[in-house]
């Protein structure tokens, strides 16, 4: 090959090579900005709400598994994950506004941070509810917005519970408890309503976690590191595991 020959040849790689690229950025582009892409695929968003007031431990690493299982499914899944303790609402102020003669509504109209949220998740295909359990139930942030979720579902007509779209649902508790020994009411009544009105939950469950670090450190009489550690090492990574599971199925279900 001559020098004129090498030179045409790299200009024309080079011109496929960035024509080959435009289309992948327009393609990436149209999936970022619309539902469809141009196969008309539908973008399947999913909801995940962390309810847990600690980074990067428990209850946020299960939801970042479950993430991950998500994301794993294929190019057509949005997950997005809203921590509770970042955000500023209130929880049911009883403002009536959702059962006003000919407004009612079952999304929750009032306004703050929650508000938009609450509107996306009434038309999301999948979502997931994380917290750690204290004192037997979900957290009081967990609790509020529940109250926001669930209050505009329920008809005072005929005491029926009805969202705007039913999804699969996932409720992860993390907790010190054992599965034979736990104190752990979970979602507890707020589930009849979830049950109700979006679908039966698929639960998870991660027991006897660590609560910290370094338990040297804490007065933690009451828990053996040693027995937390080793309980740990048998069951942590099967947890995670279970989470990611989730996640790739809720991401991988046919709509209903
Ligand atoms: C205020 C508070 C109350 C708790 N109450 C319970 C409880 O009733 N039952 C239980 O099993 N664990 C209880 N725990 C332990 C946490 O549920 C457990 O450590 C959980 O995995 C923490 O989640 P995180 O690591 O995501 O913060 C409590 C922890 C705190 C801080």
């Amino acid at each position: 090959m001559n020098r004129r020959d090498f030179i045409n040849r790299s200009l024309l790689t080079l011109g496929f090579l960035t024509f080959g690229s435009l289309i992948k950025d327009t393609t990436m582009a149209y999936d970022m900005n619309g539902i469809t892409d141009k196969t008309q695929k539908k973008m399947k968003r999913i909801i995940i709400i962390d309810g847990g007031p600690r980074r990067n431990m428990n209850t946020t690493q299960m939801l970042q598994k479950f993430a991950e299982g998500a994301q794993s499914a294929g190019n057509y899944i949005e997950v997005r994950t809203i921590r509770l303790y970042d955000i500023d609402y209130k929880c049911c102020m009883s403002c009536m506004a959702c059962k006003l003669k000919g407004r009612v509504s079952n999304v929750c109209r009032y306004k703050d941070d929650l508000t938009q949220i609450l509107e996306d998740i009434s038309q999301a295909d999948g979502l997931v509810l994380g917290s750690p359990i204290y004192f037997g139930e979900v957290t009081g942030q967990m609790r509020a917005f529940m109250e926001r979720l669930s209050f505009p579902w329920l008809s005072y007509n005929d005491y029926s519970m009805t969202a705007p779209k039913r999804m699969p649902v996932v409720l992860i508790e993390t907790m010190n408890g054992l599965p034979e020994r736990n104190n752990s009411n979970g979602f507890g009544s707020m589930e009849y309503c979830i049950t109700a009105a979006l679908g039966q939950p698929q639960h998870i469950v991660a027991y006897n976690t660590c609560q910290v670090k370094d338990y040297s450190r804490y007065e933690l009489a009451g828990f053996s590191e040693e027995a937390k550690h080793q309980w740990r090492d048998a069951h942590w990574e099967e947890d995670l595991q279970k989470a990611f599971d989730a996640g790739r199925k809720m991401a991988s279900s046919k709509e209903e």
